[in-house]
């Protein structure tokens, strides 16, 4: 068992849990954040995306030990009042279908265009290469990053 201080969603939290419990365990049973969504539990997947200082990472493969002093960034973090262009572009586009991997989907994307403010399509597909929808709603994922990025 150890202790971790980091940031989540921009708040202060102490986590008590064994060093190697992945951090999706941690987002999901010890902070209740449940937006965040286990797919694969093997980093294959991408439903359980989230920033790590700012960064897109798989938070089933980051460990709780690796997390102190850093600063973590879920779907309800993204934006104050579900209100990221990217958010509102999902709806616009009515994108998701099931709708499980989609969280995972726009922190994929978020990440992108953080580093890269006007993508190209092929830009866009590269990047989000790695996340697995089901569902099959990569036609509609692609039209909403382009949505809004214009
Ligand atoms: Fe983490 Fe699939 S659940 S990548």
């Amino acid at each position: 068992m150890m202790t971790v201080d980091f940031k989540i969603n921009g708040k202060s939290v102490s986590i008590s849990a064994e060093p190697d419990t992945p951090l999706l365990w941690v987002i999901r049973e010890h902070l209740k954040l449940t937006g965040t969504k286990y797919g694969c539990g093997a980093g294959m997947c991408g439903a359980c995306t989230v920033h790590i200082n700012g960064r897109s990472a798989r938070s089933c493969r980051a460990q709780l030990q690796d997390m102190a002093g850093k600063s973590v960034t879920t779907i309800e973090g993204l934006s104050a009042a579900s209100d990221h262009p990217l958010q509102k572009a999902w709806i616009a586009e009515q994108t998701p279908q099931c709708g499980y991997c989609q969280s995972g989907q726009i922190m994929q994307a978020a990440d992108l265009l953080q580093k890269n403010p006007h993508p190209t399509r092929d830009e866009i597909v590269r990047h989000m290469d790695g996340n697995i929808c089901r569902c099959g709603t990569y036609p509609r994922i692609v039209r909403a990053i382009e949505r809004a990025v214009k």
